[in-house]
């Protein structure tokens, strides 16, 4: 006779401690993380947990528990036997984030392998493995042979899809919280990057944790909880973690868009680029670069130099790409100008974001193909002086019906006055 499988708790039990607001011992969360991986907890059921969570809350041991149990979901890579020191940097996402793609092989032109193991946008926040695939040949998928070849004896920098086999009870959970209102929430999300940035084995992660308008986090005290609460998490993993608070309330360098924000990125690696995508990479390297064991490296003066620029071409040929071939360009182009002199001093990060997306550069489902050279290009950023006129944005698309519902969310993101109050600082706090 077939046998059963007697399960240790029944589901409904472990919903119903939740929601009256106490505590899942170890062996609950275990239980229900497995069981959800398995089939046996259903989705209906995992949502009404994810929710009690929402509202109840996680206590720092169940929160540690939570991640264990997800990263034990599945495979974990190990990057103990490479001959070089690793260092990997996550970001809770933004508008006009391109800061991995010079970051890597920086960081990775002073010796130390960096895994970046990434994903895609969906909603406002785009996707690494998105902007690069508009290299034409670039390929996101690699093995793990693949990937320990070029960090081991390669140039040192992989960026590339996570497999499967990472963190498989996050990506069932995360794909549900985002279909159930439950995304918004410190424990789940810290739980969820936590578990899939230990499962990836770098000995050092550096956390750009983003606030305002463009990020999860909206304000400085929830976002510095969320860092604390990764921070914490890293350490009791023996993973080496610090985290970065940095400014999202208006997107980061003058290109959003997978093919803007690639050439942007290379700018910044010949030496160019806007200030604050190159202020933030060399502020996110310098802490890399520390947690690796080389403190004394500069990365200031190698980004000056264009010296990290061999490492980028050897990167994306390592993945098939081709980086001197011409980007994929959208066929339309839309300008909008300044209706009158002054500063420009402000433009939000969410409404460009959004308005990018609407251009074609996002995705509004899972497995919808983007548009490689939609997006805005941002001819003024805050604090500059315009004058009536002037083309303030650039809107690009391949089909130019799109315009009229991009132009919609950039209304009210954007304001000229007589006067700017100053910037706010792009790096806000450091936390370890
Ligand atoms: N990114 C993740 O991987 N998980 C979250 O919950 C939020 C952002």
């Amino acid at each position: 006779m077939e046998e059963t499988m007697i399960e240790a708790f029944d589901t409904v039990d472990v919903i119903r401690t939740k929601r009256d607001g106490e505590e899942l011992s170890t062996a609950q969360i275990d239980w229900v993380i497995d069981a959800y991986t398995r089939g046996w907890v259903t989705n209906e059921q995992m949502a009404a947990l994810a929710m009690a969570v929402f509202i109840n809350g996680m206590n720092r041991r169940e929160i540690f528990d939570w991640t264990k149990a997800m990263i034990a979901s599945g495979e974990c890579l190990d990057f103990g036997s490479l001959p070089r020191p690793t260092a990997d940097k996550h970001s809770t996402g933004g508008v006009g984030d391109k800061i991995t793609l010079p970051l890597a092989p920086l960081v990775a032109s002073f010796g130390v392998a960096v895994p970046q193991l990434s994903g895609r946008g969906l909603g406002h926040t785009g996707g690494t493995l998105d902007k690069l695939e508009a290299i034409p040949g670039w390929q996101a998928d690699l093995s793990n042979e693949k990937i320990m070849e070029i960090l081991g004896t390669g140039c040192g920098a992989v960026v590339c899809a996570a497999g499967a086999g990472l963190a498989p009870a996050d990506k069932k959970l995360y794909a549900l919280r985002d279909v159930t209102s439950t995304v918004d929430c410190v424990p789940l999300i810290a739980s969820s990057i936590m578990s899939k940035k230990i499962a990836e084995g770098s000995a050092s992660l550096v956390l750009d944790v983003k606030v305002g308008s463009g990020a999860f986090m909206k304000n400085v005290d929830k976002a510095r909880v969320l860092a604390e609460t990764m921070v914490a998490l890293g350490k009791d993993a023996g993973t080496h973690t610090v985290a970065l608070l940095t400014d999202m309330s208006t997107p980061l360098g003058r290109e959003v868009g997978n093919a803007g924000e690639v050439s942007e990125a290379v700018e910044v690696l010949a030496g160019g680029g806007p200030a604050d995508v190159v202020e933030l990479t060399v502020a996110l390297a310098r802490e890399m670069l520390t947690a690796a064991g080389k403190p004394e490296a500069d990365p200031a003066k190698a980004l000056a130099s264009g010296a990290a620029m061999d490492t980028w071409r050897a990167m994306i040929r390592a993945q098939g790409g081709d980086p001197e071939a011409p980007l994929a360009k959208a066929k339309e182009h839309m300008e909008v100008k300044a209706e009158r002199s002054g500063v420009l001093s402000r433009l939000d990060a969410l409404s460009v974001g959004v308005a990018s997306w609407r251009t074609g550069a996002g995705r509004a489902r899972p497995g919808e193909s983007v548009q490689l050279g939609a997006g805005i290009t941002l001819h003024a950023k805050p604090g500059d002086t315009v004058t009536a006129g002037q083309t303030l944005f650039t809107l690009h698309s391949d089909e130019p019906q799109r315009f009229a519902r991009a132009l919609e969310a950039l209304e009210g993101g954007w304001e000229i006055s007589d006067s700017f109050e100053g910037a706010r600082p792009l790096i806000i706090d450091r936390i370890s």
